[in-house]
């Protein structure tokens, strides 16, 4: 689990006694632009709160220099925050003491940077141990380890080259390799596709979409392209001058912009490039479990009021689905042999590509992960409100 809950934080940057100064005139509602020219400081973040969720894509966007790096550098203690705190599951980080807050860089949290940050001289192997070496690993757990997650990003056989022998794409993904090879909690992605070529980016963004289901982890991604915000976060922070203007899911940026600004912002996203099943997949399904008995199920379906519900194994995969009808009717005593098995979706298809899955059928469909996890259901009303807005 890794929830961060961001409270009240604010970063001021310049002259200590100037931080404090413009502190205090902050917090007298002055404003921060003439706060900054007056104290010569630079206002970062400000007064900024919100919840990342575990296993969230949380993306935070906005132009150059409104604080989306000063933010995420707050989140693993690299920028040392001027005010508010920051809590991992009701933990609170921002009190660490080096002890701490090195275990804590070790273990819990890593990054991928824009310029890849990878060391030159040493190969792409020992780059991607480079972690483990600080955390003490042996090194035969180390190679094991490294080689299977170059394999995962797709640089199996690349392991001995240097990374100047590298394409910008190719050094990204051993960028990539070296922080999941940790296996931290908290993935923190500061414009990580910026200095790619379109086509090597909407790659990589895909790929890192699918990764995520087999790592689960919380990542945080910045960015400042509307439209990698929004194909890549299942919620967005769009921030200007230091605040969260407006936080929510794509849909909710497109039905409900809080003002002109945001209005500006999205007028260039092209929403059929954007919205893939996850974005509007239903969660709050009946599911049950393999296992569990018809006349269980049965009462189940009672309790929760659904015609429909879903079935999945020990590891929470879709199986199927069953009618209340068929469960009610049937005299079995296991529920195996009530099971339809609707062909599912996966939660990374862009509507635009289903349509043709709801030309002859009105029910929801079933939407999986990469791995084949149940992850909710898709309906045709809701597709097609979306895609009309
Ligand atoms: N170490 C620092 N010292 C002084 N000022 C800083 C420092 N880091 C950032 N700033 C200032 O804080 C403000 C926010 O910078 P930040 O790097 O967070 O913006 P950003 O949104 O990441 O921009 P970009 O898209 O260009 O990366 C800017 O005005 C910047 O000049
Ligand atoms: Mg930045």
């Amino acid at each position: 689990m890794a929830s961060i809950q961001i409270d009240h934080l604010s970063k001021i940057f310049g002259h200590p006694k100037a931080v404090e100064k413009a502190l205090e005139m902050l917090q007298d509602n002055k404003d921060p632009k003439e706060i900054g020219l007056e104290t010569n400081t630079t206002i970062a973040l400000n007064d900024v709160s919100f919840t990342i969720e575990d296993q969230e894509l949380f993306v935070i966007v906005g132009l150059s220099g409104s604080g989306k790096s000063t933010l995420i550098r707050c989140l693993n203690l690299l920028n040392k925050p001027t005010t508010g705190q920051i809590f991992l599951d009701k933990q609170e980080i921002t009190n660490l003491n080096k002890q701490e807050l090195r275990d804590f860089r070790r273990k819990r949290v890593s990054m991928v940077f824009q310029h890849f940050g990878l060391l030159s001289h040493r190969t792409i192997i020992k780059n991607v141990e480079y972690g483990l070496e600080i955390q003490g690993v042996d090194r035969k757990t180390r190679t094991e380890k490294a080689l299977e997650t170059l394999e995962i990003v797709g640089l199996k056989g690349w392991e001995d080259k240097k990374p100047h022998q590298l394409s910008g794409g190719m050094k990204q993904r051993v960028g990539l390799a070296r922080a999941i090879v940790t296996e931290p909690e908290i993935l923190l992605m500061d414009e990580p596709y910026s200095a790619l070529d379109p086509l090597i980016r909407r790659e990589m963004q895909n790929e890192l979409l699918t990764l995520e289901d087999y790592i689960n982890r919380t990542i945080v991604f910045i960015t400042h392209d509307m439209n990698e915000a929004f194909k890549m976060g299942d919620r967005i922070a769009l921030m200007k001058d230091g605040k969260i203007i407006q936080i929510g899911t794509p849909q909710e940026f497109f039905s409900n912009p809080v003002d002109d600004y945001v209005v500006d912002f999205i007028s260039d996203v092209d929403k059929t490039q954007i919205f893939k099943a996850r974005n509007i997949v239903r969660k709050d399904q009946l599911i049950v479990d393999i296992n569990d008995l018809r006349q269980e199920v049965l009462a189940k379906m009672k309790e929760s009021k659904v015609d429909v519900c879903y079935v999945v194994d020990d590891k929470k995969m879709y199986m199927g689905q069953m009618s209340k009808e068929d469960v009610a009717k049937s005299r079995a005593k296991t529920i195996d042999k009530l099971i339809v098995h609707v062909e599912p979706i996966l939660r990374n298809t862009y509507l635009k590509d289903l349509w043709s899955r709801f030309e002859n059928y009105d029910e929801n469909l079933p939407v999986v992960d990469s791995k084949g996890k149940f992850r909710g259901v898709l309906s045709k009303d809701d597709m097609i409100s979306v895609l009309a807005q």
